[in-house]
């Protein structure tokens, strides 16, 4: 956290109170009950006004791509989108992406290969995004992930909205897989744009949700599965888990509560109210600190699992809860089992990434 954020985790980490206005950022939100008392009041708190995630997203991808959408309009495209991602099809369109690469590192692993799953992750991230845009499999490598995240990378709390030049690197970024996407869109439902096409989806929605799943779906991803390893491994978890399977379950969601991959949520106020004793006026801009949030309940303990009492509250809650939370739980639990193929695996070297928005490794080499 600190390596990506130096500034601002210090910051907010240093703040006691669990509601503070803090001068330049905006309302700051610590306390989970609170937090999920803004996500839940969609009438009061918007995620389209000054200092909400519009303000980065609409100008990139346009006004209607989910993540910066409210009201009926909404839920109308999450309800479309929802086929998408049902187990059956989440199932197939991570086994048909993922499943030779998973292989590939339960055997590395197991004959005892040095492995960084850092690189294995974000050549998974890849071939899932590919899947989503409807890219071709011989076009698919990790630079895709690069790429995204060089957009994310200009993200950060004190800096609200992208400046022209990075606006503009977005966009070409963007259109570019856009062109794919449109594409696979106009041919058969072979292609997850296809798909959506017969979802009834239109081809701007279509490219909007593209756009969306780009966006959120992978360096989330890519930050989980090198952390969750590193916590297991460090905590002697790892062997533990091999030998009772009946805590895997268990130990994600502890490992999503301890690590939140999405550290942050944005929302603007819309009407005039309090959250917890402090007085909110429309136009603040309100920052649930999740990952403060979480770690309230202490250290990684998949015993005790006192994540259960938090409802998933890593993947936000009411209306915009992650839409991708069955892909990337499939994601996490195909790559949890081959590490618990090799469970005395070590970290001989690993190293966190600078200048990023989602906290990640930068490299996490592991050996059996
Ligand atoms: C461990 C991985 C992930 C975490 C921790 C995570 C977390 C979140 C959170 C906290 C939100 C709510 C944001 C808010 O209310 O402001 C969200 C929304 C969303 N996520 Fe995820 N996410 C993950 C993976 C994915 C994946 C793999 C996809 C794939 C497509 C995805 C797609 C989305 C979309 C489309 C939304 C917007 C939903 C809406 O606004 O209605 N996420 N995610």
């Amino acid at each position: 956290m600190r390596a990506a954020h130096p500034l601002a985790y210090p910051l907010l980490s240093a703040v006691r109170r669990p509601v503070m206005r803090v001068p330049g950022l905006g309302v700051l939100v610590k306390d989970a009950a609170l937090l999920r008392g803004v996500l839940m009041n969609t009438s009061g708190f918007s995620k389209n006004g000054p200092g909400a995630p519009s303000d980065l997203w609409t100008p990139v991808l346009g006004p209607s791509v989910l993540l910066n959408m409210e009201g009926a309009d909404h839920l109308a495209l999450r309800r479309k989108l929802g086929p998408l991602f049902a187990p059956t099809f989440v199932d197939a369109l991570v086994r048909d992406s993922l499943g030779d690469a998973t292989r590939d590192l339960t055997e590395r692993l197991a004959a005892g290969e040095r492995v960084d799953l850092v690189a294995h992750a974000r050549r998974s991230a890849s071939a899932v995004i590919s899947r989503l845009v409807g890219l071709e499999d011989d076009v698919i490598d990790d630079e895709l992930f690069a790429r995204v995240s060089a957009i994310t990378g200009f993200v950060s709390l004190a800096r609200p909205r992208l400046t022209g030049p990075q606006l503009a690197v977005a966009r070409g970024i963007l259109s570019e897989l856009g062109e794919h996407a449109v594409r696979a869109y106009r041919g058969d439902e072979s292609t997850v744009p296809g798909r959506m096409r017969a979802l009834g989806l239109d081809e701007r929605e279509a490219l909007g949700a593209v756009g969306a799943f780009v966006l959120t779906g992978t360096e989330t991803i890519v930050s989980y599965l090198p952390r969750l390893a590193a916590i297991l491994i460090d905590s002697g978890w790892l062997p533990r888990l091999a030998r009772d399977r009946d805590l895997v379950e268990p130990a994600i969601a502890e490992g999503l509560r301890v690590t939140t991959p999405s550290p942050v949520m944005l929302r603007s106020t819309v009407h005039a109210d309090r959250i917890g004793g402090v007085a909110v006026r429309p136009g603040d801009r309100v920052i649930l600190a999740t990952f403060a949030a979480n770690r309230e309940l202490g250290e990684f303990d998949p015993a005790a699992n006192p994540a259960a009492q938090l409802k998933q509250l890593w993947f936000g809650a009411g209306v915009h809860y992650c839409l991708g939370a069955p892909l990337a739980m499939a994601q996490i639990r195909l790559t949890l089992d081959a590490l618990l193929a090799s469970p005395s695996l070590r970290i001989t070297s690993r190293r966190p990434a600078r200048g990023v928005l989602i906290p990640s490794y930068a490299s996490l080499v592991l050996e059996r």
